[in-house]
């Protein structure tokens, strides 16, 4: 990793000096010195430059304060950052008078220190640039095209952001952060991979295959042991191909819970140049924003399938009450798309079926057994009884929100094409289309199944009655495509 700058930290404590070394070293990514007191710490001021000096204020021999005067008059510009307890915040507002920097108070926050650094190194590179001679016209020139240049690169992140944020499933993730990321840094050669097993299945790639690459000895390995970036210059191996890199080759780890799960590379930049910190910035940005939208909808995903194995245990339970209705949902989910798939519905509409069909007789859960289990025919008043499962069923799945579609499937899987069902009496196209597919392989199995008051009808007579009521109960385009089906025997009749 490229170091972003170059820090002494003063202080006569070595667990304060360790803990900041650790933070600006190993974190923050600076390289750092270390002086023991402020006699040492100008001693080492003497000897090299740095960007910034972090130092405590009550040490022995030179206190921070003298050390602040000190080294101003050394160099006047240089920047230094007092560090301080609460109880001293006095004497921190006072260096600050004096011309420190900034300030940090203990017990230390990495982010606080990292963040501050950071802060004071970008200012003092951008106060470079801008004393620079020559190029680029005045001072005031140089920094309006930084400011542009800011507001463009905000820009630019906020539609990728936006843009990943619209895309909850992780296929289609990867495939676009592959696109964003080349098209981002102009690079021809760029992958996605996770991390399996000791080695990157890459999930998408583009001027480059799409392959299980072996990390063990290859600068992933770097990146997966350091958590951090790492862009290997040319003649280190390419991990893609095994050959000898002629261009440098950037590669930026996915982490969630501390881990690294995925590597995005990126390589050959189109113009031929380096990366540039700008470029490095703004990956590692882009990365951050992904890995984060890949955890939530993980996350999503666990939840969403807990949601749907719970509710469709809850329909299994309905099921084991009534022996004659065993695996009902699941053949009418089963006859259901085989019609969609006859009628050509869309994956996503299918995708409701294959749901919605075990849950469309949820609301049976609210009927009693007496009413339900009945041996004999049902009174008028049982029939209404049960003809409340719909609306039941819909005031089940509605405070979930997660399943609008399927909601309509349990609402109104009774209802008629001519209008004369329930619950709201829906006629013709006003019932989805799968819905009506639903009601076909709902009715037929409800036929074939044996009842306690009946015995099941045969498949022959079944489908007559499909027939017969073809444009008044169903729909009669479903039924044909239901008689054309595996389940329907395949039959093919115009009618
Ligand atoms: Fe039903």
């Amino acid at each position: 990793m490229t170091e972003k700058g170059s820090v002494l930290i003063v202080d006569d404590d070595p667990v304060v000096r360790n803990v900041l070394l650790d933070i600006l070293g190993s974190v923050g990514g600076y390289r750092t010195d270390v002086a023991v007191d402020g006699l040492d710490g100008i001693e080492k001021l003497k000897q090299r430059q740095y960007d910034i000096v972090f130092t405590d204020l009550t040490m022995p021999r030179m206190n921070g304060m003298d050390l602040l005067r000190e080294t101003k008059k050394l160099n006047p510009a240089q920047s230094v950052v007092v560090i301080t307890g609460f109880s001293t915040l006095d004497n921190a507002i006072n260096a600050m008078k004096e011309g420190a920097r900034d300030f940090i108070t203990k017990p230390f926050k990495i982010n606080t220190v990292v963040s501050i650094a950071d802060r004071i190194v970008g200012e003092k590179k951008l106060l470079g640039r801008l004393s620079e001679p020559g190029e680029g016209g005045t001072a005031m020139e140089r920094l309006n095209k930084e400011l542009f240049r800011s507001l463009y690169e905000i820009g630019i992140f906020h539609m990728v952001s936006t843009e990943l944020d619209g895309i909850f499933n992780n296929r289609e993730v990867y495939e676009s952060l592959v696109d964003m990321a080349s098209r981002l840094l102009n690079v021809r050669e760029a992958s996605f991979g996770i991390v399996d097993n000791g080695s990157l299945k890459v999930e998408n790639a583009l001027g480059t295959t799409v392959q299980r690459i072996s990390i063990n000895g290859t600068v992933l390995e770097k990146v997966i042991s350091a958590k951090s970036y790492y862009i290997a210059p040319p003649g280190e191996l390419n991990p893609h191909t095994g050959a000898p890199l002629s261009c440098p080759f950037f590669s930026i780890p996915f982490i969630m819970n501390d881990e690294v799960f995925g590597i995005l590379n990126l390589a050959n930049k189109a113009d031929g140049t380096a990366f540039t910190d700008y470029e490095i910035s703004l990956a590692a940005a882009f990365a951050k924003k992904a890995a984060l939208r890949i955890e939530n909808n993980a996350l999503y995903e666990v939840f969403y399938n807990n949601l749907v194995n719970t509710l469709k245990s809850l329909v299994t339970s309905i099921e084991a009450r009534d022996s004659y209705t065993k695996q009902h949902s699941e053949r009418v989910t089963s006859y259901s798309l085989q019609i969609a798939e006859q009628m050509e519905v869309c994956p996503e509409e299918r995708d409701i079926i294959s749901f919605g069909g075990y849950l469309h007789d949820i609301g049976k859960i609210g009927v009693r057994d007496t009413v339900l289990l009945k041996p004999g025919r049902l009174t008028e008043e049982e029939m209404l009884e049960i003809k409340l499962h719909p609306v039941i069923g819909d005031n089940i799945i509605k405070p979930i929100k997660f399943f609008p579609r399927e909601r309509e499937l349990i609402r109104n899987h009774h209802e008629h094409f001519d209008g004369t069902g329930y619950p709201d009496g829906l006629a013709g196209n006003r019932i989805p289309l799968i819905v009506r597919i639903i009601k076909i392989a709902d009715t037929y199995d409800a036929m074939t199944s044996s009842r306690p008051y009946r015995k099941a009808l045969s498949h022959e007579i079944a489908i007559e009655e499909l027939k017969k009521y073809s444009w008044t109960q169903f729909d009669g385009d479903a039924v044909h495509a239901f008689l054309r089906t595996p389940a329907g025997r395949g039959e093919t009749l115009g009618f």
